[in-house]
């Protein structure tokens, strides 16, 4: 039977291609409240603030290019005899640029916009502005197409699937600080995955992983994927 790897990753894999994470010393968080840029309330009490956070965001990433962890992923996925599915908190769209195809963004896309009023969604431009009107219903309500606080993630009920499937589930990258991503081991674990974190230093949910790699992620997550590899092959 073929196998399945299921890779969470979060702000830590981007870390070297320049974007900032959220919650390390001079984190995004350190700078912005979370009220007030990734919250529906916040949106609602200033949009202007949330699209000049998101569209400062969104040039950044566009401006930013994959590192060695991203590429190693993606020729995981191009050479491994199994499935490989990345679950990513991120919203930069990198592992697309390096060349990953099956990617589930949990916390949407900078590079999408969302109308709330009729849900349509749609290509973003570089920056947006709280009175742009959507192309097919031409309210000005238009947002990030990127989940809140508050707001449900996507792809739930694909992700539970994939992770009780899951021979192998990595977790990049995240400081396992946020639900119901930080779940995810212990639901793969539930379901017999080895469980690997790759990480700079111990996540808070560290105990809970059966093989543990610490070190920056173009070091630690290019090892790995080697030897994944040897493994499989
Ligand atoms: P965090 O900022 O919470 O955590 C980043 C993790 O990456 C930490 O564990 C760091 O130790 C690690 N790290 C930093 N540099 C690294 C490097 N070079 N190589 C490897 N690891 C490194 O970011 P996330 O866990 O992604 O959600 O945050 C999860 C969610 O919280 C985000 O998706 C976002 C945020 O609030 C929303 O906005 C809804």
């Amino acid at each position: 039977m073929s196998q399945s790897i299921v890779i969470l990753t979060g702000a830590g894999i981007s870390a070297e291609s320049g974007l900032g994470t959220f919650r390390d010393e001079d984190g995004l968080w350190a700078q912005h409240r979370i009220e007030d840029v990734a919250t529906p309330e916040g949106f609602a009490h200033n949009p202007k603030l949330v699209h000049d956070f998101y569209n400062a965001r969104r040039v950044q990433s566009m401006e930013a290019e994959p590192n060695a962890a991203h590429f190693a992923l993606a020729e995981l996925e191009a050479k491994f005899p199994g499935t490989v599915l990345i679950v990513t908190q991120n919203v930069d769209g990198l592992h697309e640029k390096a060349g990953s195809q099956n990617v589930l963004h949990m916390h949407g896309t900078l590079h999408g916009a969302l109308c709330h009023a009729c849900d349509h969604r749609w290509p973003a431009p570089a920056t947006m502005a709280p009175h742009d009107p959507c192309p097919a219903c031409g309210t000005p309500a238009t947002r990030p197409d990127v989940v809140w606080f508050g707001e449900m993630p996507y792809g739930m009920e694909r992700i539970s699937n994939a992770l009780a499937q899951a021979d192998v589930f990595v977790s990049i990258g995240t400081s396992g600080e946020v639900y119901p991503a930080a779940n995810f081991v212990n639901e793969a674990d539930m379901f017999g995955a080895h469980t690997v974190e790759l990480n700079l230093e111990p996540s808070s949910g560290v105990s809970r992983f059966a093989e543990t790699h610490f070190g920056p992620a173009t070091q630690v997550v290019p090892e790995w994927v080697a030897a994944e590899l040897t493994r499989s092959n």
